[in-house]
């Protein structure tokens, strides 16, 4: 059931429901859209479901930003190594072409973000360079190792104040507006109540799908939105099979993220017989290709029960002292190791873009964690998603405002059927068949997989997401649609995993008598 647009409707947001650019989501890439876009002069609507900031993936990154220094070769020749050459080698062109300028230009002087410095430094700018995993040199910009919260704060103020961008916090967009291959929109929620809004492009920056695992070190409203709509609006997703595992996840309850660069200051880690075990597995030891380390920690932990980060050889308490204090907060005495284990971090595919981030229905891009540059290819290096979301948010940005100038229009476009929150919606349905979904995912399509357990993953997927649709068909709630969208991706992955090259952050169990088998 389709109702046409009337644009006298009224107007649930108190904002512009027809604007020139609609971005979807509000960390560094969806914010460097904005800014790009009303830089060109268009008018630009941003809404996001998050009202916290703790609510944005950008948030929470801790690393930093990797940028190009005197050898952009190298930094180019790392990120293809750590994806095992199947990152695009012209989209990690762009990324590292762009990346100094791109970050001078807005995070240090438009946004001013404090980035560590040195006195001595050799770079006029006298950043505190940081190595992680699979760098070959020290280019990491960051502030201790919380750099995200100094990126994403920052950045919203500096919208809030631009007189081109309207922003919405506490605004989920339900599903695109979509007609005959073109994209006219998205139908947003908030407080309850939904509406159409029409745009001459629309941006997608919705980020990655961290609900759909028990252990991740995003924040729990990453339930593949951006994702789930564009591929239920027929645009192409690739490379979803590719979900990266972080390998020092503290092992406790509420688990936080430890970041590679606490690694890549001296950190070592150990078994639970007490052996350092990283020598055993890549010549590159703790600074391995992130892949590596994350399944050979998840090994040895099930070898000899438990795997530490020795922090000793760090000045960890000096360096990292937001980690020490979630430590202290969680009871755990960092001078005798910290217990760890891998747990999602980011998806290195997504909705399939170019390298301005136009997907294939026209007017619609992507850009950040939710998008597949295939600069990350089937295993990304460290510190290069929040640079990726900035170079493309900006390029996206540009080229949106530019298709939006060609006016569209919508009143030939109905707009999917509005229906308002529905109050009857069982208490706990979708939180009970979330923790279903999330059981399969972690058993069955997680580090570990297997063709057996893919296969029995796809069919418990598809049942369950035939029970959600059955829901939203008659009904509309946020909660429903995160759902929706989470057994949409999630089903997405389970599947592409069946056929996919077992590479990078996607292996299979037994892979060499898999392959040997098939070519039998
Ligand atoms: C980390 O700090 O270890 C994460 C950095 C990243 O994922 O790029």
């Amino acid at each position: 059931m389709h109702e046409r647009h009337t644009p006298s409707e009224p107007d649930v947001l108190d904002a512009p429901t027809e604007t020139d650019v609609l971005v979807v989501g509000s960390g560094i890439a969806g914010c460097a859209t904005a800014l790009a876009a009303a830089r060109e002069g268009a008018d630009v609507l941003l809404v996001t479901k998050a009202t916290r900031p703790e609510e944005t993936t950008t948030h929470w990154a801790q690393g930093g930003v990797a940028i190009a220094r005197s050898d952009p070769e190298s930094f180019e020749q790392d990120v293809l190594a750590a994806s095992a050459a199947t990152a695009d080698p012209e989209a990690v062109a762009v990324l590292v072409d762009e990346s100094r300028e791109a970050v001078e230009d807005v995070l240090v002087e438009t946004l001013e973000v404090p980035f560590d410095r040195v006195a001595d430094e050799s770079d006029s700018a006298g950043f505190d360079y940081a190595r992680e995993a699979a760098h070959s040199e020290e280019r990491i910009l960051h502030v201790d190792a919380s750099t995200g919260k100094h990126v994403r704060g920052p950045f919203l103020n500096h919208l809030d104040a631009h007189e081109r961008v309207t922003l919405r916090e506490d605004t989920a967009a339900l599903d695109l507006i979509a007609d005959e291959g073109r994209v006219h929109g998205a139908v947003v929620e908030t407080d309850g109540e939904t509406a159409p809004v029409f745009a001459g492009a629309t941006v997608l920056a919705t980020g990655g799908i961290g609900a759909l695992y028990e252990r991740s070190t995003n924040p729990a409203t990453a339930t593949g939105d951006g994702i789930a709509m564009a591929a239920l609006a027929g645009a192409d997703v690739e490379d979803v099979a590719y979900v990266q595992f972080h390998p020092t996840a503290y092992a406790g309850e509420d688990p936080f993220l430890v970041s590679e660069a606490v690694r890549g200051e001296g950190a070592l880690l150990w078994n639970g017989d007490g052996e350092r075990f990283m020598p055993d597995y890549h010549e590159d030891a703790e600074l391995a290709p992130r892949d590596v380390v994350a399944r050979a920690v998840a090994d040895e932990r099930e070898r000899t029960g438990e795997v530490a980060l020795d922090v000793g050889p760090v000045e960890f308490a000096g360096e990292f002292p937001g980690l020490a204090a979630k430590c202290e907060a969680r009871g755990v005495d960092w001078r005798e190791g910290i217990p760890v284990e891998p747990s999602e971090h980011f998806l290195c595919g997504g909705i399939a873009v170019d390298d301005r981030g136009r997907t294939d229905l026209d007017r619609l891009f992507a850009v950040g964690e939710c998008a597949r540059t295939g600069v990350h290819g089937a295993n990304r290096l460290a510190s290069t998603s929040l640079l990726e979301g900035l170079v493309w948010g900006l390029r996206a940005g540009e080229s949106a405002a530019d298709e939006s100038a060609t006016g569209l229009d919508h009143d030939r476009v109905d707009a999917p059927d509005c229906r308002d929150s529905d109050p009857d919606l069982p208490e706990g349905f979708a939180r009970e068949k979330f923790v279903r979904l999330r059981r399969v995912m972690d058993d069955r399509v997680g580090l570990r997989r297997t063709p057996e357990g893919l296969e029995r993953a796809t069919a418990v997927l598809r049942r369950l997401k035939g029970e959600v649709d059955a829901y939203t068909r008659t009904r509309t709630s946020r909660s429903l649609y995160e759902l929706r969208n989470a057994s949409v991706v999630a089903l997405l992955v389970a599947r592409e995993a069946m056929a996919a090259e077992p590479v990078g952050c996607h292996a299979l169990a037994d892979a060499e008598e898999v392959t040997a088998n098939a070519s039998d």
